[in-house]
């Protein structure tokens, strides 16, 4: 079991205001900052996140949403990360989420959900290596 996972603060937290106190929920849930950047998916690169979604009907409006504005990208350690970083930013539906999870205090909608979670150990070392070199993390 890795103890890394992947997150993005998603373009509806972060113009919402959202970004700095998500930050904070993460340190203060105990979680190490590995790497962290402001950056912008374009819809090419967000397609390319969101690739095993392709066929979903979904997708198109997930790849203009990725796309449509900052995100913070961040590499999390703490033990068991995948499964305790799922929990804390609660179910993918904020109407569903558990009280007190990122979701239920801060997504939108089901569609624009304010962040993102890796959901395996495969998963969470794929995308960190899509937004980070080597050099901008900590080893
Ligand atoms: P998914 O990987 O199923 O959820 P999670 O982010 O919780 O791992 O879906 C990826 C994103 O796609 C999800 O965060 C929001 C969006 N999405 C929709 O817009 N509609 C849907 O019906 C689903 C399942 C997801």
């Amino acid at each position: 079991m890795s103890n890394r996972t992947f997150t993005m603060i998603k373009p509806d937290a972060m113009k919402n205001g959202h970004a700095g106190v998500i930050i904070d929920r993460f340190i203060k849930e105990g979680y190490k900052i590995v790497a962290l950047k402001v950056t912008r998916l374009s819809a090419e690169k967000a397609g390319e996140f969101y690739a095993i979604h392709k066929e979903r009907p979904f997708y198109g409006e997930l790849v203009q949403f990725m796309s449509s504005g900052p995100i913070v990208a961040a590499i999390l350690e703490k033990e068991n990360a995948v499964a305790s970083f799922r929990e804390l930013i609660g179910a993918t539906d904020p109407a569903k989420a558990a009280e007190g999870t990122i979701r239920k205090l801060y997504a939108t909608s089901l569609g624009e959900n304010a962040v993102h979670g890796s959901d395996s150990d495969e998963n969470a070392k794929i995308e960190g290596d899509f937004f980070f070199s080597g050099l901008e993390r900590v080893l």
